[in-house]
């Protein structure tokens, strides 16, 4: 098993689906409950042993950087009042200095750009790539799982898609499986439904090897013209190779509104202090439905 320390989360998206809320925040801001999609994706890093973030902004993103950093006043005013509990859930979002970084993509050019932009402070190592809007409730980190297969190739987490949604993912070309691993002969970012080679689409969470800047320097714009990090993966199957992950869990696709919804509905009725108010009342909201069909 390969140790990886390093996590990319591309967070520089226009998130114009959850315009206006979006005017002024990234969509990575949006909570969950109560806590925004980037802690989830920073949760599920740290699950999986990384230590080191890198977030890819656009301009004007202070309030993720705010968000990571130290809000002493708001501390002190919670260590006074004896509010433990969430003095230690504020202090869980804090990341030392010198553990994060953030680099900005000043134009939106695609995934695979976003990700060449990280050469530098990536270096030589194998590293992960989250997309925070790809919201996973697993009993066990995906990125753990997957960590636990990682054996140096490319490695990207799949799962069955159905056919009328296939065109929006990139998809994968499998040879053949060994339990929840793929082996693969390609990927196709944003078939069409014919030229669909298998049922599993690419969720975002990724562990790369470091040859992919290689594939992704010079690469050509793809599917909408964009730079397509499933591009540069198809590109080096011929080097480190790469295998699917179909993981355990399910995961929401919380750059939607109707994914968003459903993650909110299921994250909540896991929460033990939340679950059997928030049963009673989706009941009551169900029945009120029922007699007004
Ligand atoms: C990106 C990837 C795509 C993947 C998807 C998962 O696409 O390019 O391969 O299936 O994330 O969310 P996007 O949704 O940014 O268009």
């Amino acid at each position: 098993m390969t140790r990886i320390r390093k996590a990319v989360f591309p967070v520089a998206g226009l998130g114009t689906r959850f315009l206006p809320a979006t005017k002024s925040v990234t969509k990575e801001m949006l909570p969950l409950i109560d806590r925004p999609l980037i802690q989830y994706a920073v949760d599920e890093a740290r699950a999986a042993g990384i230590d080191e973030f890198i977030f890819i902004t656009s301009t004007g993103q202070s309030a993720l950087e705010a968000y990571f950093g130290r809000n002493s006043g708001l501390e002190r005013k919670l260590k006074d009042g004896g509010k433990t509990t969430l003095l230690n859930r504020l202090r869980r979002t804090n990341l030392e200095d010198e553990t994060y970084s953030f680099i900005q993509q000043n134009s939106p050019r695609g995934l695979g750009h976003a990700v060449s932009l990280t050469r530098d402070l990536v270096g030589d190592e194998p590293f992960a790539v989250i997309l925070p809007d790809d919201v996973i409730h697993a009993k066990r980190a995906v990125l753990a799982q997957m960590a636990q297969s990682f054996e140096g190739s490319h490695m990207i987490a799949t799962e069955a898609v159905h056919s009328d949604r296939i065109s929006a993912y990139g998809v994968v070309d499998i040879e053949h499986r060994a339990g929840r691993v793929q082996h693969l002969r390609g990927l196709v970012e944003k078939p069409s439904v014919d030229q669909a080679p298998s049922e599993f689409g690419i969720v975002g969470r990724y562990l790369l090897h470091p040859s992919i800047f290689d594939q992704l320097e010079g690469l050509a714009p793809g599917a909408g013209n964009e730079i397509q990090l499933t591009d540069a993966i198809a590109a080096d199957i011929e080097g480190p190779g790469c295998h699917g992950f179909a993981f355990q869990g399910e995961r929401f696709d919380c750059g939607s509104v109707a994914g968003y919804l459903e993650a909110t509905t299921v994250f909540a009725l896991e929460r033990a202090e939340l679950r059997d108010g928030f049963k009673t009342m989706l009941r009551q909201r169900m029945n009120l439905l029922s007699t007004a069909a």
